[in-house]
């Protein structure tokens, strides 16, 4: 027998379209069936990765160019597999991570225009590995996503990736899009312009025939 292996699911998409909302509510029906669930984010989730989580989010890499950024996102990213998600994996646990590699793709790599052998290079570094078996992504028209963004924000300055512009927020919808229809056996695109309830059952059916069937879409050996 191969050693005791968890479930690794990405949420992903622009800002505002209820990841975190999504996310809790998977963790929640997940612990209630028994599964012993670890919920994390990036960048951030381990010490390390959420020091530089401030340096990214503040805007203080930002003067140093895209590729510092690229590679300051994959830093953390490294630090979070090796020292929280490879060892949860280890340990059976269904590891629910808001945000993952596709976040790089589509942020330093289609809309800070890096090259994609760049960004794959950095990916292939952080994850050693450690792939997602699932992805979600949340698809909401981008004005959409933004007033949510905006209004959970309040009173709060938007961060340094949340004040850009809305062409911009659109462009990253195609990019997520464009992922999922790349990669059709880890991505599932969720349509988030629906009821909270609606949206939170389609998930749960997808991870409930994800972890009956974990190697469903893998090819026959
Ligand atoms: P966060 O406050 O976690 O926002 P969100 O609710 O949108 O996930 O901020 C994370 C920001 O960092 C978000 O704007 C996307 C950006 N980001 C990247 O640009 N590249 C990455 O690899 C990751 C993980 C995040």
């Amino acid at each position: 027998m191969a050693d005791r292996t968890g479930i690794f699911i990405t949420f992903e998409g622009g800002e505002g379209v209820g990841k975190s909302t999504q996310i809790r509510r998977l963790a929640d029906s997940l612990r209630r069936a028994g599964h012993d669930v670890l919920v994390t984010r990036e960048p951030g989730g381990s010490p390390g990765a959420e020091a530089v989580r401030h340096v990214l989010l503040s805007g203080a890499a930002e003067k140093f160019g895209v590729r510092m950024e690229a590679i300051l996102f994959a830093a953390a990213r490294n630090d979070h597999v090796e020292e929280v998600i490879r060892p949860a994996m280890e340990t059976g646990a269904v590891v629910l991570c808001d945000r993952f590699v596709d976040s790089s793709r589509v942020y330093q790599g289609v809309t800070g225009n890096l090259e994609p052998g760049f960004i794959e290079a950095l990916q292939r570094i952080a994850t050693n590995g450690v792939m997602p078996d699932l992805t979600f992504i949340l698809d909401l028209p981008a004005d959409k996503g933004l007033a949510r963004a905006r209004r959970r924000g309040g009173d709060e300055a938007p961060d340094r990736f949340e004040k850009e512009e809305i062409e911009t927020h659109e462009k990253r919808r195609q990019a997520y899009l464009d992922i999922a229809a790349a990669e059709p056996a880890r991505c599932r695109v969720i349509d988030a312009d629906r009821a909270e309830d609606e949206i939170a059952a389609e998930i749960h059916s997808q991870v409930e025939t994800a972890v009956a069937h974990p190697m469903a879409g893998e090819p026959a050996e």
